[in-house]
Formats: structure tokens, C-alpha cells, sequence
């Protein structure tokens, strides 16, 4: 008889995990009284914290020592509060890599994963459009503040690893503020965009373009991916939307795109993916159950369902990048000439 081998095992980690909202707490609560920002304009002691964000001591105290204990502060060699280095470079409010819309993006629905069992439970049927089907510009230009923060970083990201020099009409499906396609026609010349995106959103595209000066070489389409027809082009990139939809709506649309392409063109799919043995990364996992908050048929996707999804639809040279390794992935494929 062969002997098991013994995992040995404490409460450690579901201790962790069962108290990881405590983080996430701490986290809102210094973007609120702005802490790296006074830490970055000098309060270097907890005295000076106390002071500039309005709290008492003790509070101050008790904030900072968090804040050092998630490396959100450091101390100096000569004991004086600095900013980590992410908190110096993404929650420095009036700096432009400021990231506060995005790190506070799912606040709202903080109340929603505490009903999670509920949620779980619920029998109605979930509705396509999920929490899109009823947007408003308001809500959208929220939304997109969030976005942009960060994807400006990814747009230029991209740009750096595709090349579309040569590349006429890029489609940007679910586009939102626009960061792929403001960066692609400013690195590419000659390329033009379109952002096909909800009604509501392309309002708000329509402004992030005319700040950055694009507002005549980015079109938007104001429509629903999974139902209206796209425009001809010879890129399409996708970003960010795989969780919004179950496996019968991304198979709809990477088709949907394929048609839309000239022959040799090249479609991108920007996403969280789970690996093929579907054991993470959590955050893959954690933005498919976020769809269970607003009703939708959203889920995780894995890496092998996308290139599924490539295949089946003709693309030839389908390969997978780490875009953002553990974070994003980028499949790409090409429609054959
Ligand atoms: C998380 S945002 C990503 C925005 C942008 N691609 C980026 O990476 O910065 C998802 C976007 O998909 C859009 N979207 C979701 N469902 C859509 C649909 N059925 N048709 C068009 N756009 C849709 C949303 O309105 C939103 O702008």
C-alpha cells in the first residue's frame, strides 16, 4: 500500500483570508483622508498625520501602523514617514499616474459581496447586459474616470507590444474612455480608431478624446457589442470585458470580429484568464463572481476557452502574452489572407 504524503496544515492562511477585508478597509480609509498625499507634502511623523488629515492621535496611530504593516508607508533611515514606492507614484492625489478612481472603483459594491450567499442562492434568470443595460452618462463618466486612471498605462502598454504601423481602422469593442485608441492613433500614424461602445459610454469617450487633442482621428458607435454589426477595419482589440460575458456571447463577438476584418488583419483580447488547470489567478477568478453582483451571465474564462474561442472562429496564429503578467492576458490571432 502506498503512504499518502501529509500536507501539514494551520489556520494561517483562512485566517488572512477571512479578515482581508480589514485591508481593503485601510486602504479606502488613507485614500479618504489622503494620507499619501500629506505624507508626500511632508507630515513625516504621526503627530503631523494626526494633523494634516484632521484625525486624533491615537486614529493617526493606529492608521499609520497599518499603513507601515501593508508597505503602504516605510520609515526613512532616520525614522520619518515616507511613501512606499507604489503609494508614492499611484495614490499621490494631482500627480498624473494618481490611481485613486481606479483603487476605489469597487467600493460600491463592497455591500453586494457581503450578501454573497444570498446572492448565490438567487434563482432568476441573469440578464445579458448586466449592470450595462441601464447606464447613464453620469454613471458612465464615473465609471471611466476609474477606467482611464488606469488605462492609459495599459493603452501605452499595448502600443509597446503591438506594432500597427501600416494598420488603417483599429475597432476598440468596449472601448470606454478610449486609453487603447488615444494611444494607438498617437504612436501610429496614419491609423485611425473607432470605440464601439454603449450609448451612454461613448458620450464620455467622445471627451477623453478631445482632451488628448484625437477627437478627428478616433469615431465612436454608440451600440451593444453583442448585437449590433461592426464597422470594417484591420485590427480590433478588445480590453477588459471577458467576465462581463458568459462563453456564448466572447464566442458571438471574436466571431463577430472576425467577419469585420479584412483578410490578414489582427483581433487582441485583453483579459483576466484563469490558467487551463483553472486553480487562478484569484483575480481572474474574483471578476467572474463580481458579475453575480449586478445579475449578469458573466464569468472567468480560461486561457484555453479564449483560444477557443479564436479558433473557432478562423483566426490562424493564435498565440497568448502575458500583458500584464498575473494580471492580464493578450490573445491575438490573425485572419488568414
Ligand atoms: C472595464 S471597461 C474597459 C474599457 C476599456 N476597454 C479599457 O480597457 O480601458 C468595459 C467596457 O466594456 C463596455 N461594454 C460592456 N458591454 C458592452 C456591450 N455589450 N457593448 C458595448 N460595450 C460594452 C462597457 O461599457 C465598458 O466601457
Amino acid at each position: 500500500m502506498t503512504e499518502r504524503p501529509t500536507e501539514r496544515v494551520d489556520t494561517t492562511r483562512l485566517q488572512h483570508m477571512a479578515r482581508a477585508f480589514t485591508e481593503t478597509a485601510v486602504l479606502w480609509a488613507a485614500l479618504d483622508l489622503s494620507l499619501f498625499t500629506h505624507v508626500a507634502g511632508g507630515a513625516d511623523t504621526t503627530e503631523a498625520v494626526a494633523a494634516a488629515c484632521g484625525i486624533r492621535r491615537l486614529n493617526a496611530d493606529r492608521l499609520v501602523t497599518c499603513a507601515l504593516a501593508l508597505d503602504l508607508l516605510r520609515k526613512d533611515t532616520e525614522g520619518r514617514l515616507v511613501n512606499s514606492p507604489e503609494s508614492e507614484r499611484f495614490l499621490v492625489e494631482g500627480t498624473p499616474s494618481y490611481a485613486g478612481a481606479w483603487m476605489r472603483f469597487t467600493r460600491p459594491d463592497a455591500p453586494g459581496w457581503m450578501q454573497l450567499t444570498e446572492l448565490l442562492r438567487r434563482p432568476e434568470e441573469p440578464r445579458r447586459l448586466g449592470m450595462y443595460g441601464d447606464l447613464t452618462v453620469e454613471a458612465a463618466r464615473a465609471y471611466h474616470e476609474a477606467t482611464y486612471s488606469v488605462g492609459m498605462g495599459a493603452g501605452r502598454r499595448f502600443c509597446r507590444q503591438v506594432d500597427l504601423s501600416g494598420r488603417r481602422m483599429l475597432l476598440d469593442l468596449g472601448g470606454g474612455s478610449g486609453a487603447y485608441s488615444i494611444n494607438a492613433v498617437q504612436s501610429f500614424p496614419g491609423l485611425r480608431a473607432t470605440v464601439l461602445d454603449l450609448p451612454a459610454v461613448v458620450v464620455v469617450t467622445r471627451e477623453f478624446c478631445t482632451q488628448h487633442g484625437v477627437a478627428d482621428l478616433v469615431d465612436t458607435i454608440g451600440g451593444d457589442f453583442t448585437a449590433d454589426p461592426f464597422p470594417s477595419c484591420d485590427a480590433v482589440v478588445m480590453a477588459s470585458n471577458l467576465p462581463i460575458y458568459d462563453e456564448v456571447n466572447i464566442a458571438l463577438v471574436v466571431r463577430k470580429a472576425f467577419d469585420a476584418l479584412d483578410p490578414g488583419g489582427e483581433m487582441h483580447l485583453v483579459g483576466e484568464m484563469l490558467d487551463d488547470d483553472g486553480r487562478g489567478p484569484v483575480d481572474a477568478a474574483m471578476w467572474g463572481m463580481q458579475e453575480i453582483l449586478y445579475n449578469s451571465g458573466g464569468k472567468a474564462h480560461t486561457r484555453g476557452q479564449v483560444r477557443g474561442y479564436f479558433t473557432a472562429a478562423g483566426f490562424v496564429d493564435v498565440t497568448e502574452h502575458d500583458f500584464i503578467p498575473g494580471v492580464l492576458v493578450r490573445t491575438t490571432g490573425r485572419k488568414p489572407v
